[in-house]
């Protein structure tokens, strides 16, 4: 069975190196007893060169995100070979705060995920909806109305080939969910890791499917951590507000991966 992955995303965060040095050892040593988990930590793309010599096996770098080219003439982007070059193993790719403020589409995301799998690269690709709708009255999922998860994953997927996509972990981030401070419950992550599962298996067939993880974020804290993990059956957590207080996150891992 897979190791549970806990991915910590710090977004924008903290404004200094001193703080995110000081998070990243206060975070590193209290993991030093979890012997059940990867320990993904995402900092901002300045940090991550000093920060990604001070990293473990069980402990390793993530960046947010990177560009679809290599390398070239492209002002302000960060590409996938670089990001490996100074000891990343992991790239989120598909946040919803990208195609937010950034505009990404699924096609661009398509683009990314290409060229971080072609770094060797492992992505963390990220699938929601924007509402809640998507739940009927009682609380069950229900794929008809709201299909942009299939939408998706299908665009997302576009042209990958079959033997790459065990190197995939999904996310399943409902935007709703994201720093609202009301996570999905373990029923619908469920329904949506079955979901996401079915559409997996469509494209690529049943047991691809059944190996791929899928981990759930939005509005973890340690206090549904374990529920998420359990009820929701997901493969992992990827972590943003919570991540950035050390005690927090520490006793995130520590309940749901010790
Ligand atoms: P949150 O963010 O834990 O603050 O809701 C999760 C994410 O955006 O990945």
């Amino acid at each position: 069975m897979n190791k549970k992955l806990i991915v910590a995303n710090w977004k924008m965060n903290p404004v200094t190196y001193k703080e995110a040095e000081e998070l990243f050892r206060f975070v590193e040593k209290g993991m030093r007893d979890i012997k059940n988990a990867e320990v993904v930590l995402c900092p901002p793309f300045v940090y991550l060169p000093m920060l990604a010599r001070l990293f473990s096996k069980q402990f390793c770098a993530g960046a947010q995100n990177c560009f679809y080219e290599q390398g070239g003439a492209y002002t302000g982007e960060v590409s996938p070979l670089m990001l490996k070059d100074i000891g990343c193993k992991y790239v989120i790719v598909g946040h919803s705060e990208r195609r937010q403020y950034f505009f990404e589409t699924s096609e661009i995301v398509n683009k990314k995920l290409k060229a971080v799998i072609e770094a060797e690269l492992k992505p963390i690709l990220c699938v929601g909806e924007d509402t809640r709708d998507s739940f009927d009255s009682k609380g069950h999922w229900t794929h008809e109305l709201d299909p942009k998860v299939k939408e998706q994953l299908v665009l997302m997927l576009n042209g990958i080939p079959k033997s790459k996509i065990g190197e995939i972990v999904i996310a399943y981030e409902p935007v709703w969910a994201i720093g609202t401070g009301k996570p999905a419950t373990g029923d619908d992550i469920l329904s949506a890791k079955i979901f996401i599962q079915k559409v997996i298996s469509d494209l690529y067939g049943r047991k691809v499917s059944q190996t791929m993880r899928v981990i759930y974020g939005g509005s973890t804290d340690s206090k549904n951590a374990a529920v998420v993990m359990k009820e929701g059956q997901a493969d992992g957590l990827l972590v943003g507000g919570a991540s950035l207080d050390g005690e927090e996150f520490v006793r995130m891992m520590k309940c749901i991966a010790l």
